[in-house]
């Protein structure tokens, strides 16, 4: 196949609760690896959506005294807003491509997760017994006694969450079947986990240890019995789906699975070549690089290419949560400092996969420095410049004698996509640690800082007081054409503000891809140019 297609996935969040910053950094990034993978010239699928079957929904809308679908239709709104929904109703708040935004409620889901199950149980990895055992509503998962600690009398697990004991008729799934298999298939694909830190604890949970100890991996309970806002089990209308079955499955819904195979193929891939990158949180991360993959197997489906875990978000140096009244809501952020300075914010603050804290001083510092000093200033001063210099008009040119541009195409290794470079932190095939947003954001700050630093040695100003002015014409340029592949760069993560610089610079909205950052599509001198409006105002204490 040799089709540039490309597969991007946000968990699928729980409606039981509003969406915060977690949420969106998540989202955020899917949407930037997304448009990134656009402008590279690939066909890109991207999907969102909401968790809305389980014990902890039915639970939530239980204490409201609501029905669960009328809740989940209620809560859900707020997730859609925050995107775009295409079947109608998303404000898309976080300004995404997503093309898709999946209810695990909705009937095509409820097939494809019925025609997962079917697979798995025709293989003969699903067995019916009786499950007795500690069940954390707050994970939706279970744990083993010796996982457990105890606080004022109450049994807890490892997240902090509190654990009941159920106990019920269950059917299960083989896990156990698949631990050698498992391990065989993270060896041979180094590539399939990120982080690497991260890599190693899935690999050690599934070997159960350094070395191998067979029997590490228990079997499964993947239905439930005691309450019934869930996806039936097919043949036995008491049980309903254990919800992460449920939930993992909505990746293979939302690729047409099972009724459009072709779109599943082009999307999803095949075992050759898997195509899915699944982001993820660290909590999460067990159920999508061990419990995901086996259920693929059992049901002889490919796997996905990649798992990326990210790491948590704190605020203000304490945990976010309810008790503590700390949690923020996006749209207080959007409001107060923009869409792309969080968008640029939360991407280049810290490495991906790493922890980190979320204060609004430092954010405010960190878009100043880069986005309002840097970048802003250096487009606003340059095509201020022009439209009062040049007539409005990309100037003439003559030779770039301190070559300039040579120089950003290096930063950005525009020609060679060289390792540690722009392009090879950003693309899947090529991460080091995970991917390298904040590492790519840096090349681009390192190419704009350089094209400051000609600016201000070349000074335009000066040379029109001499009256040079087609040296300053040569000068400004160079800078609008260094300016113009900055923003090229710039656009997965300020989508908005660089296609306003794009747009100010006249150029085309289809020469505006990774392919047109050669010195074919240069700017052309003569191009008139419309009014300069600064794009990066700077954010006030
Ligand atoms: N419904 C499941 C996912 C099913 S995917 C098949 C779920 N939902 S969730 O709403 O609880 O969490 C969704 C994501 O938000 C997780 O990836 C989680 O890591 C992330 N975050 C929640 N709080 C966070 C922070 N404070 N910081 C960063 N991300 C956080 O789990």
């Amino acid at each position: 196949m040799t089709e540039k297609t490309f597969y991007v996935t946000t968990p699928i969040y729980y409606v039981n609760d509003k969406p915060h910053i977690g949420h969106a950094y998540t989202t955020i990034a899917c949407d930037v690896l997304a448009r990134f993978m656009k402008l590279d010239g690939y066909d890109v699928k991207f999907t969102t959506g909401t968790d809305e079957h389980g014990q902890k929904v039915d639970k939530a809308a239980k204490d409201k005294g609501i029905d669960p679908q009328k809740f989940t239709d209620e809560v859900s709104q707020s997730f859609r807003d925050l995107v775009r929904c295409p079947s109608g109703g998303g404000h898309n708040l976080l300004n995404c491509i997503n093309n898709d935004f999946i209810r695990t409620t909705e009937p095509r889901h409820k097939k494809a997760a019925q025609a997962l199950w079917k697979r798995i149980e025709d293989n003969g990895y699903i067995y019916k017994d009786t499950y007795g055992g500690w069940y954390a509503i707050r994970d939706e998962a279970y744990y083993q006694e010796n996982e457990l600690t105890e606080k004022d009398g109450k049994k807890i697990a490892p997240s902090g969450a509190e654990v009941e004991w159920v106990e019920e008729e269950s059917y299960f799934f083989k896990l156990s079947a698949f631990q050698k298999r498992l391990v065989d298939f993270y060896e041979a694909h180094a590539d399939f986990i990120f982080p690497e830190s991260r890599r190693n604890e899935v690999m050690s949970f599934v070997k159960g240890g350094k070395d191998f100890e067979e029997g590490a991996l228990k079997d499964l309970s993947i239905s439930r019995t005691t309450f019934d806002w869930g996806v039936e089990v097919p043949g036995d209308s008491a049980h309903v789906m254990y919800v992460w079955i449920d939930a993992l499955c909505n990746y293979l819904t939302s690729a047409g699975f099972p009724d459009d195979m072709d779109n599943f193929t082009k999307y999803w891939g095949t075992q050759e070549n898997r195509k899915a990158v699944h982001v993820v949180g660290k909590d999460i991360l067990r159920f999508h690089a061990v419990y995901w993959p086996a259920f693929l197997m059992a049901a002889e489906l490919p796997l996905p290419k990649q798992i990326v875990a990210h790491g948590w978000w704190t605020i203000e140096g304490e945990k976010m949560s309810k008790s503590l009244g700390n949690v923020i809501s996006p749209q207080e952020l959007v409001d107060n400092f923009g869409l792309d300075q969080l968008r640029y914010f939360m991407l280049r603050a810290m490495p991906f996969g790493n922890d980190g804290d979320f204060n609004r001083e430092r954010l405010a510092e960190v878009v100043n420095a880069d986005l309002a000093n840097n970048i802003g200033n250096l487009a606003q001063r340059t095509l201020s410049m022009i439209q009062k210099n040049c007539d409005g008009k990309v100037p003439e040119f003559g030779e770039d004698n301190t070559d300039l541009l040579e120089e950003v195409k290096t930063i950005l290794s525009i020609d060679n996509r060289n390792p540690g470079s722009y392009f090879s932190n950003m693309r899947s095939d090529s991460y080091k640690h995970s991917i390298g947003f904040d590492m790519a954001l840096m090349d681009v700050m390192a190419a704009s800082s350089r094209t400051n630093e000609y600016f201000a040695e070349n000074a335009p100003w000066a040379l029109k007081k001499e009256g040079k002015l087609d040296e300053m014409g040569n000068v400004l340029y160079h800078t609008a054409e260094a300016i113009r592949r900055i923003a090229i760069v710039l656009q997965p993560f300020c989508p908005t503000a660089a296609g306003k610089i794009l747009d100010q610079l006249a150029v085309p909205q289809n020469q505006r891809m990774f392919k047109h950052l050669t010195d074919e599509f240069a700017l052309q001198s003569g191009t008139k140019l419309p009014a300069p409006e600064g794009v990066f105002p700077r954010i006030e204490k």
